[in-house]
């Protein structure tokens, strides 16, 4: 009896214990567990919807549309200033034609007004407020002249022209949300400048748009950056000043927001010859002091970054001034670098139109939401015997299959997809994106 009681003492001293000790760590396994489902659910869950999203793009009818070679023989009319003058006086065609919502790179695109659109060297701010596209970019609506005979065509400054819209497609002259100053010669903006390249982000903690640009002078020689800022995406901007980022040239250059909050710098420096790419502060009015060079010794410019599942994409063009050269395309897994080069994205039958990027030069890669992979380049095709008629080529351009070409670096496994931008003379968005409620 006593050792039974004993025995029973002891198993209810044990189970006493047990209960004290093993209950909560029976609860926490069983929490951990319901966790680790969870977690495993959730994953599973995001990776089909990634899947899915990505199937349903390379599924869609209009984005195999999209993706479809066009092997035509493409005849790039002569520049405005060598058409005859009946051609000149001829009324542009609308960028729509008669049918609605299709883009024709290259011709001419007007505004709701019926005015061309001046968005050169642009980008686009997708603004979450107000649910609406701001594409800013040079406005050029003046005579091209040349200062030398050997420089460069020009334009005097005007300012930077900003459109809304709510599909793309159709766009709003908004003004000019920065202007140039017509009097005072030592202002970084004086029209006797140069101002290019203009990109806006948004700064979510200060609540501003903050506009970067390239600041230069007539000749080239300034090589900096300017930084504008406004407390609404339709301005207007105020101009802060200029300067020479990491104390390196900048000509060349965008700006590029991560999913993270941090934006970054990039442009091209020691002559063209490299890029440089740094972090801005926490309020994207400065540079840091960390900074990477890449493509060192390539000679690029034009940069236009993108980011598609956790991996970087950038298109850059050559260094020839306004006239047209072959596009590359570069991917990292770190926005800082190693940057790779990954080949020409450009997809067309004619080996011109292909070495030439469809006679344009990149300046911004807008993703589509709601369509995993899609995105849209845009360029600029410049026509140097009269800027302001330079023309805008968008395409379609697909993150996709496996890069074509052998990788630099062959030690490790590369993680990136195939860029193509695709070639249409006539195309449009698949069907219902804007239906999609995913970014709204
Ligand atoms: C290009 C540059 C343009 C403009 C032009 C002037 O190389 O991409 O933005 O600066 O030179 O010639």
């Amino acid at each position: 009896m006593r050792t039974r009681s004993k025995y029973r003492k002891s198993t209810n001293l044990c189970c006493n214990s047990w209960s004290r000790c093993c209950t909560p760590a029976v609860l926490w396994s069983l929490i951990g567990c319901l966790l680790l489902l969870h977690l495993y659910s959730y994953i599973l869950h995001e990776d089909r919807d990634g899947r899915l999203s990505q199937l349903h793009v390379t599924h869609h009818p209009q984005f195999r549309e999209l993706q479809q070679l066009e092997d035509e023989d493409v005849q790039i009319p002569p520049p405005r200033g060598k058409r005859s003058p009946r051609a000149a006086k001829r009324r542009p065609k609308r960028a729509a034609g008669n049918d609605s919502n299709y883009y024709y790179p290259g011709r001419i695109w007007l505004d709701t007004d019926g005015n061309p659109i001046q968005a050169h060297g642009g980008g686009i701010l997708y603004d979450k407020g107000s649910r609406t596209y701001y594409w800013y970019g040079e406005y050029k609506d003046g005579p091209t002249y040349h200062v030398h005979k050997e420089g460069p065509a020009r334009v005097d400054i005007i300012g930077v022209g900003c459109y809304s819209s709510k599909d793309l497609w159709t766009w709003k002259h908004e003004g000019i949300v920065l202007a140039a100053e017509e009097t005072d010669e030592t202002h970084d903006l004086h029209k006797s400048n140069v101002l290019e390249r203009p990109k806006v982000i948004y700064n979510e903690k200060t609540g501003k748009y903050v506009m970067w640009m390239h600041v230069d002078d007539g000749n080239y020689t300034k090589a900096a950056v300017g930084v504008a800022i406004s407390d609404t995406p339709d301005g207007p901007f105020d101009y802060l000043g200029s300067q020479r980022p990491h104390g390196c040239e900048s000509r060349d250059m965008t700006v590029f927001k991560d999913e993270d909050g941090m934006a970054y710098l990039i442009y091209s420096s020691e002559d063209n010859s490299e890029l440089h790419i740094g972090p801005l502060t926490e309020d994207y009015l400065n540079v840091t002091p960390t900074m990477r060079r890449i493509l060192v010794g390539q000679h690029r410019e034009a940069p236009a970054l993108f980011k598609h599942r956790g991996t970087y994409y950038m298109i850059t063009s050559g260094c020839t001034g306004w006239a047209p050269n072959e596009a590359l395309a570069h991917a990292a897994d770190s926005v800082l670098g190693p940057w790779e080069t990954i080949g020409n994205p450009c997809i067309v039958g004619n080996n011109m139109f292909r070495l030439t990027t469809f006679f344009a030069q990149s300046t911004f890669v807008l993703p589509l939401p709601g369509f995993q992979g899609l995105f849209i380049f845009m360029a600029d095709r410049w026509n140097p015997a009269d800027l302001r008629d330079s023309r805008y080529v968008w395409l379609p351009l697909v993150v996709a299959g496996p890069v074509d070409q052998p990788l630099e670096y062959t030690f490790e496994f590369p993680l990136w997809s195939r860029v193509s931008i695709y070639w249409h003379r006539k195309w449009r968005l698949p069907q219902g994106w804007t239906g999609l409620k995913l970014f709204m």
